[in-house]
């Protein structure tokens, strides 16, 4: 991985870098180092506002942004192959449902009549729950107040996947992309649909039928029957052709 060789001769001076001898032992360092700085990283975000969880994560994650800067185009696919295994590693559930939400977008994409960014869409699928290595592990498990407290939580991964792919320079298009992945469900609040890119609308639609219908890390039991699921899809305004493609990707799997 060329990203490792980044890691392991030190050109940066991050944290995330501790000096050894194999690229192995430099993946895995990283990903451990990684894990750490961001660990409960959600519940703390969860308590503060806007502006304070800019500056608590800004803070927290300057040396992955020390990283993220150095990065060359020819390391970008290694660093989200990186990215990729810290979340395998924290939660494997979410690592196969961004496989799969990958899958569903490729499907989509190759098959759509309309222009589309396919490899920006793909990135963006692959990256879009990153910041859920920010949620405590077993997140069902912990205790909330029925205020909304697992809410509030749940939606700090979508703040922290934005930062973590907005540090990157390379990759502004999948940032725009992912920023509108839960306007449907409410949040950010401040954004348009009108203002959504096709390839938002993609990978959002694909992303809430797997939510749907496959197991998550804080419901893990509690999966819809797919007619419902697509139901519940097509009340939802995405355009036609990508709730038809999703509909057709679910029901041929
Ligand atoms: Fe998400
Ligand atoms: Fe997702």
């Amino acid at each position: 991985m060329t990203v490792i060789n980044l890691l392991k001769t030190g050109r940066t001076r991050s944290s995330l870098f501790v000096a050894c001898r194999s690229p192995r032992q430099a993946q895995n360092n990283f990903i451990r180092n990684l894990l750490k700085i961001t660990a409960n990283l959600g519940v703390v975000l969860s308590r503060l506002s806007q502006g304070m969880m800019k500056d608590m994560v800004r803070s927290k994650l300057a040396d992955y942004i020390d990283l993220a800067n150095e990065l060359s185009a020819a390391e970008l696919d290694d660093f989200i192959k990186l990215m990729e295994l810290a979340v395998q590693k924290h939660d494997p559930v979410t690592a196969d449902h961004q496989k799969r939400v990958t899958e569903i977008c490729g499907f989509v994409a190759d098959n759509i009549d309309l222009p589309v960014n396919r490899s920006a869409l793909i990135r963006a699928a692959r990256l879009h729950d990153l910041g859920k290595i920010g949620w405590p592990p077993g997140l069902r498990e912990i205790r909330v107040s029925k205020k909304g407290g697992l809410r509030e939580i749940i939606k700090t991964h979508l703040f922290l996947s934005l930062y973590f792919i907005e540090a990157v320079d390379q990759l502004v298009a999948e940032a725009d992309i992912v920023r509108f992945n839960h306007i449907f469900d409410g949040y950010p609040a401040d954004l348009e649909v009108s203002e959504m890119p096709l390839e938002a609308h993609i990978l959002s639609a694909a992303d809430y039928i797997d939510a749907l219908i496959s197991p998550r890390t804080y419901r893990r039991d509690r999966t819809l029957a797919v007619d419902y699921a697509i139901r519940l899809l097509n009340q939802r305004d995405y355009p036609r052709e990508v709730k038809s493609l999703v509909r057709m990707k679910i029901e041929n799997n």
